[in-house]
Parts: structure tokens; sequence; C-alpha cells
């Protein structure tokens, strides 16, 4: 197919009312057939032939990851210029496309409150769940060696839950912050920091996505084992990189990817481990590149339950085309 008839394609595929009002709601991020099927009131398998339609004519990419399947919009080529296209041009005051971002809104508050009631359920006994999956001294281990024999002004560590992380680096920095949306997390942390005796610790009720900060910059942030609770991890990682000093690192620890579904049912997980092109695509539309990724495998007596972790480290790109559409 030549490339204006696939720009003809890309056109068509655009040019229809739910196909725009899919396209507008996945400018705002990755979203499941699910959600849109949930947004839109639509059926299933209607929402479904329209983003294969979409799919075919490369305004959306498509990917699987156990039994759900994230959609995005292209964020390259020719399809992906004019699916921002017909996006900005859809306006953003029209009363349909208002009200679904409003109805998108609506979807995620529900999504969090549901987590939110999970941390709450599992506060006290977070320190042996979180061992589960991984061996802890490794991971930590692996974090140390980061971190070096550095110091840090401000360390901020990003949905804190029990505060491990400002115990593990305590004595790297002058101020460690924990922020975490979770009352029932923060009142453990809390206790235990007091316990440890970490007098530079704090932590506060907050929301990643959008950390309150009053103008201060870290130098150093870690998100452990929070990115897999987000459909669109780079509304974490926006928030991250808008607190990050221009000098400054992120340390993400997650899982690599896996298929353990039943973490989703059981324990709010919304991906299924994340990639390390995934977090190269994340990384790079908020402004951060990855300055390193260490894959940590499970050990050889682990159980089935054992999953691989990657810590990433993430700094600034030193780059003026920052894509921040959608966020
Ligand atoms: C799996 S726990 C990890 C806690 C800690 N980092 C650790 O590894 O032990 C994820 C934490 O992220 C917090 N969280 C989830 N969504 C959040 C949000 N939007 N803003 C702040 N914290 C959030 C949860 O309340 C929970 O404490």
């Amino acid at each position: 197919m030549s490339g204006l008839q696939r720009s003809v394609e890309a056109f068509k595929a655009a040019g229809e009312p739910t196909r725009l009002r899919l396209l507008a709601l996945l400018s705002a991020g990755e979203l499941t057939v699910k959600d849109l099927t949930d947004i839109l009131g639509q059926s299933q398998p209607r929402i479904s032939r329209h983003l294969k339609l979409l799919a075919d004519a490369g305004l959306v990419e498509r990917h699987s990851e156990g039994a759900w399947a994230y959609f995005r919009l292209a964020d390259r080529g020719q399809a992906a210029e004019i699916a921002r296209l017909a996006v900005g041009a859809a306006g953003g005051q029209d009363q349909q496309l208002l009200a679904d971002h409003g109805a998108l809104v609506a979807l995620r508050n529900a999504q969090k409150a549901r987590a939110n009631a999970y941390f709450s359920q599992v506060a006290e006994s977070w320190d042996a769940l979180r061992r589960i999956h991984v061996s802890e001294e490794t991971v930590e281990a692996a974090i140390l060696a980061i971190v070096g024999r550095r110091t840090f002004g401000l360390l901020l560590d990003f949905g804190t839950g029990t505060g491990r992380m400002l115990e593990l680096l305590s004595g790297r920095y002058e101020r460690g912050i924990g922020i975490d949306s979770s009352r029932d997390m923060l009142a453990v942390a809390r206790s235990r920091i007091n316990e440890a005796g970490l007098t530079k610790a704090q932590v506060r009720l907050g929301d990643v996505t959008s950390p309150d900060l009053d103008g201060e910059s870290a130098d150093l942030i870690t998100i452990h084992q929070v990115l897999h609770y987000f459909d669109d991890p780079r509304t974490v990682l926006y928030g991250a990189a808008g607190a990050l000093s221009s000098e400054g690192e992120i340390i993400v620890v997650d899982f690599a990817p896996h298929d353990l579904e039943f973490l989703r049912t059981e324990q709010a997980h919304r991906r299924l481990g994340l990639s390390e092109e995934q977090m190269a695509g994340w990384a790079r539309a908020v402004g951060l590149e990855v300055a390193d990724c260490k894959v940590l495998p499970p050990s050889a007596q682990a159980g089935e339950r054992a999953l691989t972790v990657c810590v990433w480290t993430l700094e600034k790109r030193n780059s003026e085309s920052e894509d921040r559409h959608g966020l």
C-alpha cells in the first residue's frame, strides 16, 4: 500500500463518531477493552470491532497481557500523526468528548478506590506479603549497589507503603519523604519510622501521579513495586519526572512480564509485569531515559509464584522534544 493510500485508510478509520471517541479516550493513556466498553456503554464485540479497524489502520496499538489487552494511540509514523490530528481537530470542548473524559476519570477513581481498599486490608501484613514473589535481599542489594556511597539532599519514595525504602536508604539522605495514598499503609509506615528512629524521614498522604511538593525537587526518587498497580504507568513516571532535579535519578523496581493472572483478582495488580521496551517508551514519553536495567531472576529454589524483578535507573533526557501528549 502506498503512503498516500495508507493516509487515506487512516483518515477513513478515524472518520467515524465512535472511533473518534475511542481515539480521544486513548489520547489520555492506555486502556483495556473493558474500560472502553464501560465508558462508551457499547457492547464489547462492537468496541473490539472498532478497535481492530483503528489498529489495522495503524492509529492505535494493541498489547496483550494475560487475559487483558491494552490499547494506546500509536506514537510513531504517519498514522500516529493522523490520530493526533483527529483528536486535536475534534476539540477539547465537544460535549460528548467531555462526557467521555468525565466517565474515564470516574472509572479511574473507582479503580483507585478498589486498590486503596486492598491496601487498607493488607497494610498490617504487607511486609510479609512483599516477600512472596521475590528475594528481598537480592533486590535491596541491587538498590544499594546503584546508590553506592552517594548521599542525597531529598529522597522521595513514591508509593512508600510501610516505608521500607526510607529505612533501607536511611543515612543516605538529608530528608526522606514517603508518599502514599493509603492512610492505613501510612499508619504502619509512621510507627515503623518512629521505632527505627529515622528522624530525617517522614511520610505524607498524596497521589504520586501529582505529588504536591511546594516546588521542591528530589535528587533520588524510588518507585518500588508500585507501577504494576497502574493501567498507565506513565502517569506515575510523569509525576516523578516533574519532581526530579535536573541531575537526579529515579530507581524503579518492578516485576518483569509474567503470567500470574490471579495477581489481578487477588492483589489488585493491573499490569502483569513491565517489559524493558515498555519502560523505555514510557520514560521517553515523559522526558526521561533508561540509564540502566538490572534483571534479577528468581533463585532456583523459589516456588512457582516467584517472579523475575527488574531494577531500572532513569534520568532526565537531554532533549527538548519531550512528548507529554495526553498526560
Ligand atoms: C505494593 S505497595 C509497595 C509499597 C512499598 N513501595 C514496598 O515496596 O513495600 C504499593 C503502594 O503504592 C500505593 N499507591 C497506589 N497508588 C497510589 C497513588 N496513586 N498515589 C500514592 N500511592 C499509591 C499503595 O497505597 C501501596 O502502599
